[in-house]
């Protein structure tokens, strides 16, 4: 694992948007793997600045997101194939059959359909305040693979920011697992403000705690970089 601390979320989304455009340049054929969220938003601002003043080309760009709710569908504003076009397909010249989400109908087969595209090259995740990788809550066993999950209370109160109530957050969604996640060819999680900083701190010690799902990037055998802002690191101490 390799940890780079900056000042802000603003400038970990320009170093991670130049780090995934120089790969897009490098290997037109890429496979990203792509979170929703918070997080992930700078990058992806970054990401389109840069491409379209580099006239970076997404035309054979193939992307799987890690999760999506059960229950919303894709002109729903919270759902995140929604989120997805709305904050970074629409803008570049991607393919119409370009995008992969979970769902419940190609749920036993998304892990497949990832290594029919050869796997993830680059897989970029967020971190909930409980450690979660994508929907994988604590205790999710390290082996699964792509499947339904409930949402813990936790996750469904931190998300409820984004509707209108409580009551509207999704309980159950898809999500790419543990075992799915740790085979991608490189990893970059990002995690910025203080309410991370517990979460980082333990998947930082070194070793593998199942009550973190994001410290099983202990055991990856790729890349692992990790971006956090001076917040989230000033809350670790
Ligand atoms: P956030 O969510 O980016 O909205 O903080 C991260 C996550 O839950 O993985």
């Amino acid at each position: 694992m390799e940890l780079y601390v900056l000042r802000s979320k603003e400038e970990i989304g320009l170093e991670v948007a130049r780090r995934i455009v120089e790969r897009v340049k490098e290997n037109p054929n890429i496979v990203l793997g792509l979170a929703t969220g918070s997080t992930p938003l700078p990058t992806y601002k970054a990401i389109v600045k840069y491409s379209l003043s580099e006239n970076v080309s997404y035309k054979n760009v193939t992307t799987f997101n890690l999760d999506e709710y059960v229950g919303l569908d894709e002109n729903n504003n919270q759902s995140y194939r929604f989120f997805m076009n709305d904050n970074l397909f629409k803008y570049l010249d991607f393919g119409t059959t370009s995008h992969h989400f979970p769902s419940l109908e190609n749920i036993s087969s998304y892990d497949e359909e990832i290594e029919k595209y050869g796997g993830i090259d680059i897989q970029i995740l967020g971190i909930g305040s409980n450690g979660h990788i994508a929907f994988n809550e604590p205790f999710t066993d390290i082996k699964e693979k792509t499947h339904v999950v409930k949402l813990s209370e936790n996750t469904i109160k931190d998300n409820s920011r984004f509707f209108n109530s409580i009551d509207e957050v999704p309980t159950k969604a898809i999500t790419m697992g543990l075992e799915t996640i740790l085979k991608s060819k490189e990893i970059i999680l990002i995690a910025t403000g203080k309410n991370k900083s517990v979460a980082v701190k333990k998947m930082l010690e070194g070793t593998y705690d199942p009550s973190c799902p994001a410290s099983s990037l202990n055991l990856a055998k790729c890349k692992v970089h990790i971006y956090i802002d001076d917040e989230c690191y000033e809350g670790m101490k």
